[in-house]
């Protein structure tokens, strides 16, 4: 049987296993894809092991995307522009590729939900692998990013990253609501730390909150994750929690595994049903 496999640290609120299995079926492949839970220092050992016993394909999380891309052998444009990897792949020469899904996934998923155009001025909260993961494929598109994060330097580090794109910026969280930049127009704020995880809220001005703001947590869970109920308490009305990018960045992963695009509308009702 095709072995497939999330790897990350935590995995145990993870939904992945559920969507590439509800894929197989739709699509008629016969393949396992199971979770493995890595402790911090043996990611490399566990993912060089995993391919040398069978394994086919692989999806990498929190906090191990920046170090898988720099195991890869190849890159898709789409994981070296961005510098991290949440897809592997064993090629027929026993060469691993790298592919970044979580961009054109999370694109994916704010063009079905009518809430992004080229034009759209994103406020971005947070400067780890999840933040730096879907840069690359908004800025293509057109949009214009700032990024905000607790630690200054690390959206700097993002910004060096991304060669000072003129389309990519970063402020410091206190200038957000200071003079000139209070009066900017947030399209859409995109939370990709990981505070929802936690449990925590983040520290952001109510100044960017605006009546028409589009408001999205990477993560999600079964109920509104507390970033996106401090959204709702402020007053926005159109949140969505990362439900649908995680279902896209997963077809777009079967893609490369299986060369062939599931149907993901079918998979997400599937999924909510099961919620
Ligand atoms: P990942 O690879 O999932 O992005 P990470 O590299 O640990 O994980 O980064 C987590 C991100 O969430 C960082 O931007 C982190 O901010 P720092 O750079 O200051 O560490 C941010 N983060 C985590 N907990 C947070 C909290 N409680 N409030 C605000 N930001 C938080």
């Amino acid at each position: 049987m095709k072995l497939f496999a999330l790897f990350g640290n935590p995995i145990e609120h993870s939904k992945s296993h559920i969507i590439h299995k509800l894929f197989a079926k739709q699509i008629g492949i016969e393949q396992k894809y199971i979770k493995i839970k890595v402790s911090t220092n043996s990611f490399s050992t566990s993912i060089i092991n995993f391919f040398k016993n069978g394994g086919l394909g692989a999806n990498i999380t929190v906090p191990f995307k920046r170090e898988a891309y720099q195991i890869c052998d190849l890159l898709t444009n789409r994981a070296k522009f961005s510098g991290v990897v949440n897809t592997m792949k064993i090629l027929n020469d026993h060469k691993i590729l790298g592919d970044n899904t979580d961009g054109i996934g999370l694109l994916q998923d704010l063009q079905n939900l009518k809430y992004i155009t080229s034009k759209s001025n994103i406020l971005l909260l947070g400067a780890g692998g999840a933040a730096q993961g879907i840069i690359y494929p908004l800025i293509k598109f057109g949009c214009k990013i700032t990024i905000v994060n607790r630690t200054y330097q690390n959206a700097k580090n993002i910004i060096q990253h991304f060669k000072k794109n003129k389309n990519i910026n970063c402020l410091k969280i206190e200038n957000l609501s200071k003079y000139p930049y209070n009066k900017t127009y947030y399209d859409i704020i995109i939370n990709a730390t990981s505070s929802s995880m936690k449990g925590d809220i983040i520290n952001i001005p109510i100044s960017v909150i605006n009546s028409n703001i589009f408001c999205y947590d990477l993560f999600y869970n079964n109920n509104n994750t507390p970033f996106l109920k401090w959204c709702i308490s402020q007053g926005v009305k159109n949140i969505s929690d990362g439900i649908g990018m995680l279902i896209e960045q997963a077809a777009y992963s079967f893609y490369l595994w299986h060369d062939i695009m599931p149907d993901t509308k079918k998979v997400l009702m599937n999924i909510k049903k099961i919620n």
